[in-house]
């Protein structure tokens, strides 16, 4: 099934990652190792490919980072939470420079280590490196909007954002990189100080970043180590001393680590979790551009996407016509190694990952659903093809579930009130995809959905970017907004500096500005 002839740029070399970064310095470790093995195969016969192995950590280096981290916030006076803003931004730009030398490093451990096709992955590097431009951008432009007082009442005020404190980081597999540092960056650029854990897959492709982190910020603003969440976060969290959490990912992690911070008031959440995004064909439908939007949504990067399209309601008078392009359109997708020309399905990273969709598509069948298309369910070495199931019942896994993976249930509906009221009862509200074009049937749905979701993709798959646009959830999907800016809100919190309108305080206050002895107090305008 799988031409393994690899390109001589992307034949894997072991990676023996030895090191980890806590307090500016990197450290060496000679403790017991995680092995990193990928479900691609080098060999015609299949066998999973050794990719390196990264330290597993123990509580003791866990612990030690946090210090590192509350050392650098040192209770606010730390050198990078008081910094100014042009000089923080100087070292971000540094690490942005040094990042773009690694990419042709990261790109290929982002194919080997979860399996993301040679453009995704790609794009995956050079999104998230314009995700750090724009962002140091939008911070400027929200530190132009500070250089000034105001005055109500009697009362002059100097506005700033000013950071939170100590961020616990931890971001998903399926975008190790771009969601990852979604996180990290505008945490760090708003003067917090980080403690960054990667996701169980993709790790090593962090690994050359290290040496950027730990050259380009003040000692201990960021520390990064691997291993094992339970060992690594939970005693962090236990300490209290954590004052945000930013997790993309699952919610039970989310939830047991909250559990564990003894300080609830305390512990601000940045979250992006689990998302069941629905697609809503209507009878007026353009059939052509819906199947499309629904192959793409339903299975780019085989599903893996907290964005993707996880669950289709067709209408009665459309679903024949759609069910019969939609599943030709599946059968016809290329699976590839993710450098093979055209990939679009790819092997999936988790080995037991098969299993799981084998379970999901069993337990639908019994309940009385079929596979609709002739490869659906095809089991070989690291995939299985996606199987479009329908008629789904809500008393389906594969409706309750999130299933990350290469599955598509499907249901039909004659009455609108069917998918609203299903949507209304989910646990998840992340986003919809709405198709259709008469303007007085979407109106009502668009009125409803924005109240039920956070965006509603008319005639178009659901997805994150632009990264300038807000992304966020409601119900059990996320806490606090990503954007380019809204994360830089997220990070931080608004603190000033107010004074009674009186001669005194007023020469206060112009001797401040005049001498620059406070990087808080000042009107400078970055340009
Ligand atoms: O896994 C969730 C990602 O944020 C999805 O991003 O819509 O750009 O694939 P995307």
């Amino acid at each position: 099934m799988i031409n393994n002839k690899i390109p001589k740029d992307f034949v894997p070399q072991p990676i023996e990652h030895k090191s980890f970064l806590i307090g500016g310095q990197i450290k060496k470790w000679d403790g017991p190792q995680q092995e990193v093995i990928s479900t691609i195969s080098t060999t015609d016969d299949y066998k999973p490919t050794y990719l390196g192995s990264y330290p597993e950590l123990t509580k003791e280096e866990a612990l030690d980072a946090l210090d590192a981290a509350c050392k650098a916030y040192d209770m606010g006076k730390g050198v990078w939470p008081t910094m100014r803003t042009k000089d923080r931004i100087a070292c971000m730009e540094e690490f942005a420079s040094q990042m773009q030398t690694k990419r042709n490093e990261i790109v290929k451990l982002l194919m080997w280590e979860i399996g993301k096709s040679l453009p995704d992955s790609e794009k995956e590097f050079d999104r998230t490196v314009q995700y750090v431009y724009d962002t140091i951008e939008d911070y400027k432009n929200i530190d132009r909007d500070a250089a000034k007082f105001e005055q109500y009442e009697g009362v002059n005020a100097h506005i700033r954002r000013g950071p939170l404190g100590v961020v616990l980081c931890l971001g998903p597999y399926n975008y190790p990189l771009n969601e990852a540092f979604a996180l990290l960056i505008p945490a760090i650029l708003m003067g917090n100080t980080v403690i960054y854990k990667p996701a169980k897959l993709g790790v090593l492709l962090i690994t050359p970043l290290l040496e950027a982190f730990a050259s380009s910020f003040p000692a201990g603003v960021v520390n990064i180590v691997f291993g094992r969440g339970r060992v690594l976060a939970s005693p962090i969290m236990e300490t209290g001393k954590v004052d945000v959490l930013a997790l993309i990912g699952n919610s039970k992690s989310a939830n047991a680590l909250q559990e564990s911070h003894p300080k609830k008031n305390r512990l601000r959440l940045v979250l992006g979790l689990e998302a069941k995004n629905p697609a809503v064909i209507m009878p007026d439908a353009d059939l052509d551009l819906t199947v499309k939007e629904c192959v793409s949504g339903s299975l780019s990067f085989n599903g893996q996407r907290c964005t993707a399209l996880k669950v289709i309601y067709v209408h009665q008078d459309i679903r024949d016509a759609f069910l019969e392009k939609y599943t030709k359109a599946v059968d016809q997708l290329k699976f590839g190694n993710p450098w093979e020309e055209g990939s679009f399905l790819t092997p999936l990273p988790e080995a037991d990952k098969p299993d799981y969709i084998q379970e999901l598509i069993d337990d639908a069948t019994a309940k009385g659903a079929k596979i609709l298309n002739q490869k659906g369910g095809e089991r070989f070495d690291n995939y299985i093809w996606p199987a479009v199931l329908y008629p789904v019942t809500k008393d389906m896994r594969v409706y309750q579930e999130e299933q990350f993976g290469p599955v598509v249930p499907i249901l039909s509906f004659t009455d609108i009130e069917t998918p609203l009221n299903d949507m209304a009862e989910s646990n998840y509200g992340q986003q919809v995809s709405l198709f259709g074009s008469d303007v007085n049937t979407l109106a009502p749905l668009i009125d409803t959905f924005v109240n039920l979701v956070c965006r509603v993709n008319l005639n178009s798959a659901c997805q994150r970017g632009p990264d300038i646009y807000p992304f966020t959830g409601r119900k059990d999907s996320a806490v606090a907004t990503l954007s380019v800016h809204d994360a830089l809100r997220s990070f931080s919190i608004r603190t000033f500096v107010a004074s009674k309108d009186s001669e005194a305080n007023n020469k206060i206050l112009n001797d401040l500005i005049e001498s620059r002895a406070s990087n808080f107090i000042n009107t400078d305008y970055i340009l």
